[in-house]
């Protein structure tokens, strides 16, 4: 039997390099595997994109697709149009794809359509929040994807409510803490302390770090001005480190909103610089998705500035609370927060750093080689 397997991976913006980056490590160790590396040009600052290839090793991709910024429908058309020669011309046995991003919905549409196998890492995660942009991506994409590799239990009762095939749906774990596992050894070398003034004779002062970028928070001035007050009264108790996304920026521009001293904006960081200040803070506020993981796994305390949460286990078995955009609320929270510190859990199950192994071991298992078999276009 022919075993060789082809495997097309996608990625697309920042949230994708740190799932991607232990995939195409595993994927390396496996004789009959091929990988190939696909980036649509979603994001394509060096600091929401080439910093994490360098510094967690991912291959440089076989192909850019250069999509650039837009609006959802001209992002997502513009891969859909340009990522389906590409799959005709490579032939996967399967196409890898991973978070929820415009980058995933369009090239698993794509790859249906040419009838190809998808992979969904990721699959079954719902806020139950479809003004976001994500949820929408996240049903789409599991309505489509064949193989559905889940990462916390919640979200096979979801799929399966969904009507998708139990044998579709493999609980293997979160591949973003397989990357924190194994990166913050060398995460814990960062200067980025130092940088920051965090540091003196080689102790950290107490801390906050801030991520702010979802629509609903940064688009409307009004919401954004109210938010940043609550960010202020923080920043009056303990610095926030505030590394500031290009749509938030922009926002804050054109708002013209002026901040407090110690709520610290500065530019997006790398992932090592990143990951050694989370792991370092008193706090963390966000509303990023990965983030809410990653605090988790970390065991430092975050406060998610969202209505809901498509990652329930964080609050249920972590260390999340969410506490919505109300600003009396953050800062109630917060104060909480810093007064109490979070207590030692034990990790989600499967937070193990094997995640990906587990992944590439199942396709190598399941995915049938018979692209014969294909309606290729
Ligand atoms: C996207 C994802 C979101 C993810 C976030 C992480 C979707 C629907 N959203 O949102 O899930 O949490 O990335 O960063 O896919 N820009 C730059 N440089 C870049 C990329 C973007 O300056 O490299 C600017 C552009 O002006 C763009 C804006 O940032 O208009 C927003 O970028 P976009 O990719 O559209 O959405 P995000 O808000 O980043």
């Amino acid at each position: 039997m022919n075993d060789h397997l082809k495997i097309t991976n996608i990625v697309g913006a920042r949230p994708n390099l740190p799932k991607i980056a232990p995939l195409m490590h595993e994927m390396k160790r496996h004789p009959e595997v091929e990988p190939l590396l696909i980036h649509t040009g979603q994001h394509y600052d060096d600091k929401l994109s080439d910093i994490f290839f360098r510094q967690m090793g991912i291959p440089i991709p076989d192909v850019n697709l250069e999509v650039g910024s837009g609006s959802h429908a001209v992002q997502t058309a513009e891969i859909l149009k340009l990522v389906e020669p590409v799959l005709i011309d490579q032939q996967p046995d399967v196409v890898l794809v991973v978070g929820d991003v415009n980058s995933t919905i369009a090239v698993s549409l794509a790859a249906v359509k040419l009838g190809m196998r998808v992979a969904h890492v990721e699959a079954g995660l719902r806020s139950f929040d479809r003004s976001m942009p994500e949820e929408i991506n996240r049903i789409l994409t599991d309505a489509l994807a064949e193989y559905l590799f889940v990462s916390e239990e919640d979200a096979v009762e979801n799929l399966l409510r969904e009507g998708r095939p139990r044998e579709s749906i493999f609980f293997v774990g979160n591949v973003m803490i397989d990357s924190l596992r194994y990166f913050l050894p060398l995460a814990q070398q960062s200067r980025i302390g130092e940088e920051l003034g965090l540091v003196t004779d080689s102790s950290w002062r107490d801390f906050a770090v801030l991520t702010l970028h979802r629509p609903s928070n940064v688009d409307s001035l009004d919401k954004l001005r109210e938010i940043m007050s609550a960010l202020d009264s923080i920043a009056a108790q303990l610095p926030v480190i505030f590394p500031v996304h290009p749509r938030t920026a922009q926002r804050l521009l054109q708002g013209g909103i002026v901040h407090h001293p110690d709520l610290r904006l500065i530019e997006p960081m790398g992932y090592l610089d990143f990951l050694c200040l989370l792991s370092r803070a008193a706090l963390v506020l966000t509303d990023s998705g990965g983030i809410q993981e990653e605090t988790t796994a970390l065991g430092v305390p975050c406060l998610t500035l969202r209505e809901n949460t498509e990652r329930p286990i964080t609050i249920t078995q972590g260390t999340n609370v969410l506490v919505g955009t109300d600003p009396e609320k953050i800062v109630v929270a917060a104060r909480k927060s810093i007064a109490s510190r979070a207590s030692t859990r034990p990790l989600p199950p499967l937070w193990d750093g094997h995640a990906a192994e587990r992944i590439v071991d199942t396709l190598s298992r399941v995915v049938p080689r018979n692209k014969s078999a294909f309606a290729v276009y």
